[in-house]
């Protein structure tokens, strides 16, 4: 039987204007700048969207959140970090590159027995190389194909739920199956190993995973990685908490939250639809920070309560100001490191307090 959600999840949305000092001990509060804070308890829901043009103060503007969560609240936080510019005090860091020890494993089965399981696995996986590497149906096709023999090479089945707790093959045990069947003559073989020739010569997916759970802040620095690999290692990740939240149920309580700096290499991504339109109810938070308000598909922006807009390029602003719902003058009137802060209602502005006047 499901719990029943917190009311104060649930409460109608405004940004906070803190009545409390900045610093103080709220569990909910998340100081912006100014006397404005992220209220998540007033929140629909925990996700964000932070949109400005480059150099605008998203990186500072995320960092500084993070950094807030990290003393003020008991979650985990996942950073997702596509330039490598987001170290915070007291992180578990994680590169993955070429010579990194530990990896991705995108074919880590979901173990929920109502959408989880190898085929379902495969599937996506296979959706995500398609994407990722630009792909036919045909070779998408052949992917789901293989990747599912590979499964019941060892010894994993959908129909059999018990064997999903077996040790998953990885991409490494992929590629030698692309290459036995290429070798044999198979055309669509031979059109994959030539798409997955970098994703294979990385190694990345071929390693043991890293530990999401390693610690209450951990940072996973994808920038040494092409944008295309360090795409699919994030759809993994997300794919994993998203799956490992689900699995423990509904949770009032905020679990985890997961950011995302530069989150244009995840347009399209369909597991951010999923987190943002049902995470809150497994405990998952995202926040996402991007440049264009193209790279924020229609479920995500919609599924987003709260927006943090810091100037954005001229020719943005109408785009924008529609998509989001600011007052297109507002945008336009933005000083440097100014943001409009909306959660549901009304916009507030403001001068976020970046990261770097944060530290103690
Ligand atoms: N609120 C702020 N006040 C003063 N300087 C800031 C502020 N936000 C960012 N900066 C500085 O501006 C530069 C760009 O910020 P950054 O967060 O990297 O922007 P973006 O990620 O949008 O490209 C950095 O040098 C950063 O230290
Ligand atoms: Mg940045």
């Amino acid at each position: 039987m499901a719990k029943p959600l917190p009311k104060s999840i649930l409460k109608p949305r405004s940004v906070g204007r803190e009545t409390a000092q900045p610093n103080s001990p709220s569990r909910s509060l998340v100081h912006l700048g100014d006397r404005v804070c992220w209220d998540l308890d007033k929140a629909a829901n925990p996700h964000m969207v932070i949109l400005g043009t480059s150099g605008s103060g998203k990186t500072q503007t995320l960092k500084a959140i993070v950094w807030e969560m990290c003393k003020g609240f008991p979650s985990r936080s996942i950073v997702l970090d596509f330039h490598g510019d987001q170290e915070l005090p007291g992180e578990v860091y994680h590169p993955i590159h070429m010579a990194s020890n530990l990896g991705i494993n995108p074919l880590t089965i979901n173990l929920d027995p109502e959408g989880g399981g190898s085929k379902l696995q495969a599937i996506s996986v296979a959706a995500t190389l398609r994407r990722a590497l630009v792909m036919g149906t045909n070779q998408e096709g052949l992917l789901i194909l293989m990747i599912q023999e590979l499964y019941e090479r060892f010894g994993i089945t959908q129909e059999d739920c018990q064997t999903w707790t077996r040790k998953p093959p990885h991409l490494g045990d992929l590629e030698l199956a692309i290459d036995a069947r290429a070798e044999g003559g198979c055309k669509d073989a031979k059109a994959l190993q030539i798409k997955l020739a970098a994703t294979f010569q990385y190694g990345v997916f071929s390693r043991s995973q890293i530990d999401l759970t390693a610690g209450k802040l951990v940072r996973v620095d994808l920038s040494k990685l092409p944008p295309e690999l360090g795409a699919i290692a994030a759809e993994a990740i997300l794919k994993q908490v998203m799956d490992s939240h689900r699995l423990a149920g509904e949770s009032p309580a905020l679990k985890t939250f997961v950011f995302v700096d530069e989150a244009k290499e995840l347009k399209g991504s369909k597991t951010l639809d999923r987190i943002t339109a049902d995470g809150r109810k497994y405990g998952l938070g995202v926040v996402l920070a991007t440049q264009r308000e193209t790279h924020i598909s229609p479920d995500v922006l919609a599924n987003t309560a709260t927006k943090i807009l810091l100037p954005v390029d001229v020719a943005d602003i109408k785009k924008v100001a529609s998509r989001f719902r600011f007052d297109a003058g507002r945008i336009a009137n933005l000083g440097t490191f100014q943001a409009l802060v909306r959660t549901g209602g009304t916009a507030v502005a403001c001068t976020i307090e970046p990261f770097f006047k944060r530290q103690a």
